[in-house]
């Protein structure tokens, strides 16, 4: 192939893979609405439970975060937990009890909570 060729493929190929993480948040906003998490939490501002702005900087570079927090997406962040209230004297009631999320959809959630670390 000429140079030129290979540029445009390589574009071609390169095009889908930059815009899919766009995409990818778009989905996870729209899960994240459908799953009711924006009646207690809002973007920047702190509301009935922190802002996910403020979970993703104490969150940020910590080992593990977002297995923990996709546990605690599914099950709330309960008295009996050994590090509980992480934020002030509520809890976030366990999945169950608000709109239930999957395993995967508590991962793609925690995933895009720590994305908020702007
Ligand atoms: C009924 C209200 C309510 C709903 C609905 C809710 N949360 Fe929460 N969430 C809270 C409260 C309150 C806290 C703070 C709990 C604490 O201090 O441990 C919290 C904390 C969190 C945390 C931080 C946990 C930590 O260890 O610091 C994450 C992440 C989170 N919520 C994500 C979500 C997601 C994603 C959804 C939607 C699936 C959701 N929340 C739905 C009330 C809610």
């Amino acid at each position: 192939m000429r140079p030129n060729t290979v540029a445009k493929f390589a574009a071609t190929l390169l095009l889908p893979l930059a815009l899919a993480p766009a995409f990818a948040a778009d989905s996870t906003v729209e899960l994240a609405k459908a799953r009711k998490c924006f009646s207690c939490h809002k973007t920047s501002t702190p509301s009935y439970g922190p802002s996910f702005q403020q979970i993703a900087r104490r969150y940020h570079g910590m080992a593990n975060a977002d297995t923990m927090l996709a546990d605690e997406i599914k099950t709330g962040t309960d008295p009996h937990w050994i590090v509980n209230k992480h934020w002030g004297t509520t809890d976030m009631p366990p999945s169950v009890l608000r709109a239930p999320v999957t395993d995967e959809e508590a991962k793609q959630l925690a995933t895009w909570v720590l994305s908020h670390n702007k």
